[in-house]
């Protein structure tokens, strides 16, 4: 097979072209063609592109559209990305489907006017608690979540932002531990629990630590299910510890790799690719 690798033209970091290196060497040592193509320039061919597969490993929700409409499969779909990458979309896609944190996303403004009546945060409040926690619905790696312990810290974080938002209830029980689980074609291929005794977010980048973590098979069901219901080929699912059980915390369909396998020893690319495989034939 022939594929291409679809990254971000403007994210230059170390730790992005880690994992674009680890999914090209999965393909590559399987036998397949793979080339890295970023999506400043596929943005502005105008030519038809061919090739077997796509893995996307971007956000470029327009490109990826562009793309499928060429005929070309992508993996994960740019609907699947869609659904992830706005956590308000992940919520709605998924509500009444899964056990989740009571979740109210916030009405929507405009960018260049922002939260300019913020009595809403209140009667969230009255519904949700306190303390409470504000999400922007793109962020990643714990750096767009907040959490206010009092109404008055809530309406400032709102007040100084004009981002899409969902404001959630604070499961207490989860004070700085999650679990993630890595699902690969329908699969849970790799566990960790991760936990920050200094922070209620337990992300790894954010500092947090992690260590194997066996799921209970309810905990599999809920990562599972979730990628099912977003159409997503591959993901990484999020879920908190609480008092009823599991809930599912968040997905990622671009879920980074390297910590998992720091932590488990197993590759997610080479699952990825095996995944491809199968349906591409
Ligand atoms: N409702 C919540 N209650 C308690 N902790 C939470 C809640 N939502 C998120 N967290 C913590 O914050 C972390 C980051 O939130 P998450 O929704 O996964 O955003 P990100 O995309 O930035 O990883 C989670 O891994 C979890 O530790
Ligand atoms: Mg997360």
């Amino acid at each position: 097979m022939d594929g291409l690798l679809v990254v971000n033209g403007f994210l230059k970091s170390r730790k992005f072209d880690e994992i674009y290196m680890w999914l090209g060497s999965a393909f590559e040592k399987r036998g397949h063609g793979i080339r890295v193509c970023n999506n400043i320039e596929l943005s502005l061919t105008s030519e038809d592109i061919s090739a077997d597969f796509v893995i996307f490993w971007d956000k470029d929700i327009v490109l990826a559209r562009r793309l499928e409409a060429m005929g070309l499969r992508l993996f994960n779909t740019s609907r699947a990305i869609e659904l992830c990458d706005n956590k308000a979309l992940t919520y709605t896609a998924l509500y009444g489907k899964l056990p989740m944190p009571r979740t109210i996303a916030a009405p929507m403004t405009y960018r260049n006017i922002g939260y300019s009546d913020t009595a809403f945060v209140y009667d969230a409040i009255e519904i949700l608690g306190i303390p409470l926690v504000i999400k922007e619905c793109f962020g990643s790696f714990g750096a767009q979540v907040y959490l206010a312990e009092t109404a008055e810290q809530a309406e400032k974080i709102i007040k100084n932002t004009s981002e899409p938002l969902i404001l959630q209830e604070f499961i207490s029980e989860s004070r700085g531990r999650d679990i993630r689980l890595n699902v690969v074609g329908g699969e849970v291929i790799a566990s960790m629990l991760r936990y920050n005794d200094n922070d209620f977010r337990a992300n790894i980048t954010n500092g947090g630590k992690m260590q194997n973590y066996t799921p209970t098979s309810e905990e599999k069901d809920i990562a599972v299910k979730a990628c099912k219901e977003l159409g997503l080929d591959f993901g990484g699912v999020d879920i908190l510890f609480s008092d009823r059980g599991p809930l599912l915390c968040e997905v990622n369909s671009n879920a980074h790799f390297k910590n998992i396998y720091d932590c488990t020893g197993i590759n997610a690319a080479e699952y990825i690719c095996e995944y491809v495989e199968k349906c591409v034939k």
